[in-house]
């Protein structure tokens, strides 16, 4: 197995590119096909603050590392979820990451903030614990961003998760989804621009990324996900990449440049209808959040143990 471009040794194939790369060149391709997506959908200008959504998996480390290497002001966030070891040994290897970097990682623990963590919350208002997870990350990034005046935050999806999303999301025809799937999403109505500088590069490479440079990362899945729908997409996808290398990236790319534009009215409208929560002041299309209402629902729950009989089914 020889590199493509120097013909030395090669330690990787991508089959998707029928080609493959000894380390130097590996890692030159992924900060390329970085700095590639960030040109091509205009993610991020070089004097920004740009806020890393680090998980302590191997994506976002991955995308810290590369931001900063391509030379952005990028500073982390983290979330403790409150799910149990798993918090606890993710938020360890973002610590252990940005301590060794130097470089700054804000942390927001939302059983100490906001008095409830995501098992509790999710059988609290009876939802599946990714999806109250879901909508409380995304409330906490955008106002961590608003609170810190980042210009961006950037999170570690990658081309399997996007692809993954995206095949959930057609097979179910979720038009206001397929709106609003994109690797940028314009700041508006007091939301922060989002990013999502991975989406040209799959996990595996990811992974790859992460030994080559010495990144030590949770490699465990989140407990609360096991048996998701998501997962049986990736593993569908899997399957279909095996046969056909490349079908991902034509799936998502396809979808970019010949379909998503066709969902936009949609989430347009639904912007226009934004009002601003009555508790937090977060916009919302009601007159309180639905992450104060998660954390209202939680406040007079029992909490949960892990490992017990949860009421809510994974997604
Ligand atoms: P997931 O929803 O777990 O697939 O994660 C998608 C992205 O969200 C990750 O690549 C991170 O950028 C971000 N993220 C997930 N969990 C956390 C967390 N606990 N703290 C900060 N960012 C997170
Ligand atoms: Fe959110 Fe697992 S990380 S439910
Ligand atoms: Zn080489
Ligand atoms: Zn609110």
């Amino acid at each position: 197995m020889k590199c493509r471009v120097c013909r030395g040794p090669a330690v990787i194939d991508i089959r998707r590119h029928n080609a493959n790369f000894c380390q130097e060149h590996f890692l030159r391709l992924c900060r390329d096909q970085v700095t590639k997506t960030i040109a091509e959908f205009d993610m991020i200008k070089p004097d920004d603050r740009v806020l890393v959504a680090v998980s302590g998996g191997k994506d976002s480390l991955a995308v810290w590392d590369l931001l900063l290497d391509l030379g952005y002001h990028a500073d982390g966030l983290y979330l403790g979820l409150g799910i149990g070891d798993y918090s606890d040994t993710s938020g360890d290897y973002a610590r252990a990451y940005a301590t060794d970097r130097g470089v700054r990682l804000i942390e927001v623990d939302l059983p100490t903030e906001h008095g409830f963590d995501i098992p509790t919350g999710a059988r609290a208002v009876k939802r599946a614990p990714c999806s109250a997870c879901g909508l409380s990350k995304r409330h906490l990034f955008d106002k961590a961003a608003h609170d810190g005046g980042y210009d961006v935050v950037v999170t570690g999806h990658n081309l399997d998760d996007e692809a993954a999303v995206l095949f959930g999301n057609t097979l179910r025809w979720q038009t206001d989804y397929l709106g609003r799937q994109l690797p940028v999403l314009p700041a508006r109505h007091g939301f922060p621009k989002k990013v999502k500088p991975l989406v040209r590069l799959g996990e595996r490479e990811m992974a790859a990324y992460c030994v080559l440079k010495g990144i030590d990362y949770i490699v465990e899945e989140c407990p609360m996900a096991v048996g998701n729908k998501h997962i049986g997409y990736k593993e569908a996808l899997n399957a279909l990449e095996a046969e056909s290398p490349g079908t991902k990236h034509t799936f998502y790319f396809g979808f970019l440049a010949r379909a998503a534009e066709r969902f936009h009215e949609e989430v347009e409208a639904e912007r226009d209808a934004l009002l601003s929560c009555q508790r937090c002041g977060a916009p919302t299309s009601n007159e309180v959040c639905q992450f104060c209402r998660l954390s209202e629902r939680a406040a007079g729950a029992q909490p949960v143990k892990l490992g017990a009989k949860r009421s809510a089914s994974p997604a």
